[in-house]
């Protein structure tokens, strides 16, 4: 099976989650590969799973306003991610591919914290490409770095995908 991980991260840890998946998903005899979501294929065809992973900000999607401020903050983000990536879309691409989201968040399943994967979900499903909510990673407050675990149980997760 052919994988594709369409990843946006700002502090690198929503990409070293991407890397876990990958290493799981060849493991267990995939192909796998991990695309920046600001080079990733608009076409992506042949890809039995495609995993789309954001880092949440504000709730939701990174967008240009909150990208900057992680720029403030010191991280080096492209100025697009998954939310171009999403709107630049072919549809078409996707219809026989199974498509999940993940994020990685300070809280999970909080409404205060939200979540990037469930934004990605809802502007999937707008661009008529149905996808399916699955983990979040993670990230231990103030710290922008990976709780203990996280990385493991992301290959844990990945495992399940096959
Ligand atoms: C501008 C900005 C807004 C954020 N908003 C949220 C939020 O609403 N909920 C949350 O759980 N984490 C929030 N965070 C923390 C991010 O989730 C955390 O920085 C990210 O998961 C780290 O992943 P990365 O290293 O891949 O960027 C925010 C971070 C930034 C920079």
């Amino acid at each position: 099976m052919r994988a594709l991980i369409v990843v946006e991260s700002a502090f690198g840890n929503t990409a070293s989650i991407a890397e876990a998946i990958a290493s799981a998903l060849t493991e267990k005899g995939a192909e796998a590969n991990v695309a920046p979501a600001d080079r990733a294929p608009s076409d992506p065809r042949g890809y039995g799973l495609v995993l789309v992973g954001a880092p949440t900000h504000n709730r939701g999607l990174p967008t240009p306003s909150t990208r900057r401020t992680a720029r403030k903050k010191g991280a080096a983000v492209p100025d697009a991610g998954v939310l171009e990536w999403i709107a630049g879309l072919d549809p078409e691409a996707l219809a026989t591919s199974r498509v999940l989201a993940f994020d990685t968040v300070i809280k999970r399943h909080s409404v205060m914290a939200g979540s990037a994967a469930k934004s990605a979900v809802r502007k999937l499903g707008r661009r008529g490409v149905p996808a399916e909510c699955g983990e979040s990673f993670l990230i231990a407050s103030g710290a922008q770095a990976l709780k203990p675990g996280e990385m493991e149980r992301a290959a844990e997760w990945a495992a399940t995908l096959i």
